[in-house]
């Protein structure tokens, strides 16, 4: 099968860079990405590329340098879908607000329209590959919906989870540690690995079948969270017992067994996958009656909630056990560096227990918008959107937005804050002045010597 034409569903994180490279490294393939977000359609399409909706670092090159050529932005989603050979699906996935599996289970509400818009606009045969990440056996759904309310065409369906990190998106899409293809049908699978062989080595394109690649993705985050709680837990062993937690991490992440990566204790994880991935693990494995699998997995989830409180707890002990009226300044808002990605971030849910105790926060991230942080923190319902925005500041310098505080607390590791002039900020701070650094970001001795209290996480 020779694939001239690409259309994906979702024009979010995944599906903007992911498939943006694929338009880059496939000349000869039209990539179109469409999305019913008419706003965010429109952004991607703007001529002025430090606004499209997406900050990654190099995708805007990536844009620039297929956009208009062989790669396209549209609301247009039945034409996209009936004029393609293979669909993406690479809708938002969710954690269910509502009914059976609340606050566990994955909304497959988005997938299901999807499947039932691609059915209806297809009059010619189409590979469908699910980019989102899925509950294990969702292609059977899937198949099913295409099968009883298609045209009569046929469909095969494709597993290609996404393994990219925000932030570092458009270096993991070039250089993928691999690429995974779950599928039953050997054509269709060979038609994806031949788009991806363009530019990824044959030997890192892994082939599975469906329900292995599904069930890969959820295992990959449940892994890669499971070792930052298990960090984490330990990082409040080394603050009781005189252990220093970048020490000990060293001391093991030099054993080959274990590795150095994803080690670093921390304030906790954010994103919107981890969390939403491992609770629809938890779900998948009690579904199945598997409640000792449900329950280990579970405890990653409940190690990091008490990470993020424990941060805020804290500061609030520290500060002599009130915060009421005082202003606390957060240095970064998103969950990552180098994303303008907020979803469950951890500086949320740690200025909500701030807020509660009547501080008043102040908030400088270099690529989150004010509105963004009125909008997380609204989404919380804890408190009135107006006393949302009495007790909370968003400011455009770091400076100002540091001046006259009692504390700041780093929430986001972003590189820019350790480039600060911290004399400068010392000054103008109220004494005694503290430093909550909940990315282990700042040189701890250096601003000790300049006088700051200064609190780390796991030290
Ligand atoms: P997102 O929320 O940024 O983007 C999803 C987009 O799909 C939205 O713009 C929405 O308007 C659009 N959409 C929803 N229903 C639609 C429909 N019926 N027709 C057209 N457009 C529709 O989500 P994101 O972050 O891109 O995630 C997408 C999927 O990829 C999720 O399943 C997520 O778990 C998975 N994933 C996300 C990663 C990340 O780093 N964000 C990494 C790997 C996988």
């Amino acid at each position: 099968m020779n694939i001239s034409k690409i259309c994906c569903i979702g024009a979010g994180y995944v599906g903007g860079p992911t498939m943006s490279v694929i338009a880059q490294k496939c000349p000869g393939i039209t990539v179109t990405i469409v999305d019913i977000n008419e706003q965010r359609i429109a952004a991607w399409n703007n001529a002025d590329l430090s606004k499209l909706p997406v900050y990654e670092p190099g995708l805007a090159e990536v844009v620039a340098e297929a956009r208009g050529r062989n790669l396209f932005f549209s609301t247009d989603v039945d034409t996209a879908i009936a004029e393609a050979d293979m669909v993406f699906i690479s809708v938002n996935t969710p954690t269910k607000t509502y009914g059976k599996g609340k606050g566990m289970a994955a909304d497959l509400k988005y997938i299901e329209l999807c499947a039932r818009q691609i059915a209806a606009a297809s009059t010619s045969d189409k590979i469908i590959v699910e980019k989102s990440t899925l509950p294990v056996r969702t292609a059977e759904a899937l198949q099913s919906i295409l099968h009883n309310t298609g045209n009569g065409v046929n469909f095969h369906i494709l597993s290609n989870p996404e393994f990219l990190a925000e932030g570092t998106a458009i270096q993991d899409l070039h250089h993928p540690d691999r690429v995974l293809i779950g599928g039953e049908n050997g054509e269709a699978v060979q038609a994806l690995v031949d788009v991806y062989a363009s530019w990824v080595p044959r030997e890192r394109i892994l082939t599975t079948n469906l329900w292995s690649s599904e069930l890969s993705k959820l295992t990959a985050n449940a892994f890669l969270a499971q070792r930052v709680s298990s960090i984490n837990a330990i990082s409040e062993l080394c603050e009781r017992t005189g252990a220093n937690v970048d020490e000990v991490a060293r001391a093991i992440g030099t054993d080959s067994r274990i590795g150095p990566k994803f080690l670093k204790a921390s304030v906790g994880f954010g994103g919107s996958c981890f969390q939403k991935d491992i609770l629809n693990l938890v779900y998948i494995a009690r579904t199945y009656g598997l409640h000792e699998v449900a329950d280990y997995w579970e405890q990653v989830i409940i190690m990091n909630d008490h990470q993020k409180r424990r941060f805020a707890d804290n500061i609030v002990q520290t500060m002599y056990n009130t915060v009421s009226g005082k202003k606390i300044t957060f240095l970064g808002w998103a969950f990552k560096k180098d994303t303008n990605d907020t979803r469950e971030s951890a500086a949320i849910h740690v200025a909500d227990a701030l807020l509660s105790e009547e501080a008043n926060v102040v908030v400088y991230d270099p690529k989150v918008t004010a509105q963004q942080v009125y909008a997380d923190l609204d989404y919380l319902c804890s408190r009135s959107p107006e006393e949302n925005r009495r007790l909370v500041t968003v400011v455009n310098d770091p400076y100002d937005a540091m001046e006259s505080a009692h504390a700041v607390a780093v929430l986001t590791e972003w590189d820019e804050f350790k480039t600060y002039n911290w004399h400068r900020i010392k000054d103008s701070m109220m004494k005694p002045a503290f430093i909550f650094d909940g990315r282990k970001l700042l040189p701890d001795n250096k601003l000790g010597q300049i006088g700051f209290q200064y609190y780390a996480i796991g030290e």
